[in-house]
């Protein structure tokens, strides 16, 4: 019997038979032989069928069966240089389990809009399902570093009572009555486990109701949040360096064959490696003023600001000490200069901007209150979190990294929407 096998492991079988099962992903026929290009999941591989090897009834159907028709194939695995991938099957056996007819998306040139309609059906290209088994491996190796190195995974939950990261994005729900939010953010929960647990991460779905269209912003997207007590500024910036530099590194391991497909250079990739360079805004503004851009300090960095600065460094950038004013109001004040705060933002390279934002925590009650207030937060929804600082407040810091903006910029997507399966974005529910 012929054993069943995936395209990715094929090379294990080389001389053997085995059984494929699969999507047609293209098709081509010439005279008394079929070439197919079949697709399970995990890969491509081309079948090469001839009609004297197999009976009429299959070679039948073999003409039948257009693209995208799921089927199942035997053969020889045979090292084929030649061949994407370096091996070919030589068919003994075909069988359309079911015949597609006319698939959508079989022309070349579909546009944009036409394809995020059919996401259900485009995800099977050999582009996206290279972006989704990328993205796998990204978060994958996100949670083997973190637990690697003593970190717990800590779920925090989905309806909050308050915001995290400003009262401008927030997706109302109603909760029995009540007024509730879908979670922007699992870090003030995080920060409850790190006291707790010592180092934690939260890993969840986060929700910000955005009100422009632009490549970088999703309604709901994937966060990975990490909090660690007794951790300081400096030290959640080098555990930084570490984890970003493991999951490119997983990713260069792992998926050589996807990037490949998205013709990603590896070379930036490559240099992803500690230590990266930081400015801070203070000098970032400096900068910007001598290539052209009005800014002033105080002033919140744009896009256009984000990709000039992601642009002049060939690695990673830690954009550091923002002005208080402009970031969140659970940010601890510099000791040197309480107008600027411990923060960091991470730039990925190549115009891509921000991927990580994170920051040492404040851990003083009475400073704590005092920033609530300025920032027009209502106290009693913070009770629980001002607790934090009440019984056993030690120094803390954390950050949260972007799932789909870390995949837009590995895979070199020039937008965020083809990072997730299916996105949410201003208007677009669905599919
Ligand atoms: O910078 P942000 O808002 O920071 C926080 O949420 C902190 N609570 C994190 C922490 O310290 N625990 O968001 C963190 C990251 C951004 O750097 C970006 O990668 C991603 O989340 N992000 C978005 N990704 C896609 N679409 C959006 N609308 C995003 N907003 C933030
Ligand atoms: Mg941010």
């Amino acid at each position: 019997m012929a054993v069943a096998a995936t395209v990715a492991t094929i090379g294990e079988y080389v001389g053997q038979e085995v059984t494929l099962k699969g999507w047609i992903h293209t098709k081509r026929e010439k005279g008394k032989i079929a070439f197919i290009v079949l697709r399970d999941g995990t890969g491509f591989i081309q079948v090469v069928l001839e009609q004297d090897r197999i009976s009429p009834n299959e070679w039948e159907e073999l003409r039948e069966a257009s693209l995208e028709s799921s089927v199942i194939v035997r053969g020889l695995v045979k090292a084929e240089p030649r061949a994407p991938g370096g091996y070919e099957i030589q068919g003994l056996f075909f069988k359309a389990f079911h015949v597609t007819k006319d698939w959508p998306l079989g022309r070349k040139d579909h546009g944009v809009d036409f394809l995020m309609d059919n996401r259900h059906l485009w995800i099977r290209s050999r582009r996206q399902s290279a972006i989704l088994r990328i993205r796998h491996t990204i978060e994958t190796a996100m949670i083997e570093f973190l637990n690697k190195n003593g970190f717990y995974r800590f779920d925090a939950p989905i309806i909050t009572a308050a915001a995290c990261e400003g009262t401008t994005t927030l997706f109302e729900v109603d909760y029995h009555g009540d007024k509730a939010y879908l979670s922007q953010s699992g870090q003030l929960y995080a920060e409850a486990g790190a006291l707790a647990l010592g180092k934690v991460y939260t890993f969840g779905p986060a929700f910000r109701a955005e009100k422009s269209k632009t490549r970088r912003h999703l309604l709901e997207f994937w966060m990975i949040e990490p909090e660690a007590a007794w951790f300081e500024y400096e030290d959640n910036i080098q555990f930084q360096e570490q984890f970003v530099s493991y999951i490119v590194n997983a990713v260069l391991e792992r998926n050589a064959d996807d990037l490949k497909i998205l013709d990603r250079p590896l070379e930036p990739l490559m240099r992803v490696k500690p230590p990266f360079p930081r400015i801070t805004y203070t000098e970032a503004v400096e900068l910007l003023g001598k290539n052209g851009f009005n800014v002033h300090w105080g002033d919140d960095l744009g896009a256009p600001e984000e990709t000039f600065l992601s642009n002049y460094f060939d690695k990673p950038v830690f954009l550091t000490h923002f002005p208080a004013k402009i970031k969140a109001f659970y940010m601890q004040p510099d000791p040197e200069n309480p107008e600027v705060v411990l923060a960091a933002d991470l730039l990925a390279p190549e115009g891509y901007g921000e991927i990580i934002g994170g920051s040492q925590r404040i851990h003083d009650y009475e400073l704590l209150r005092q920033k609530i207030r300025e920032f027009g937060l209502k106290e009693e929804d913070y009770q629980w979190y001002l607790d934090l600082r009440r019984y056993g407040s030690v120094p803390h810091s954390g950050f949260g990294i972007g799932l789909e903006r870390t995949v837009a910029w590995i895979c070199k997507l020039e937008h965020i929407r083809e990072a997730v399966p299916f996105p949410r974005m201003l208007h677009k529910l669905t599919p």
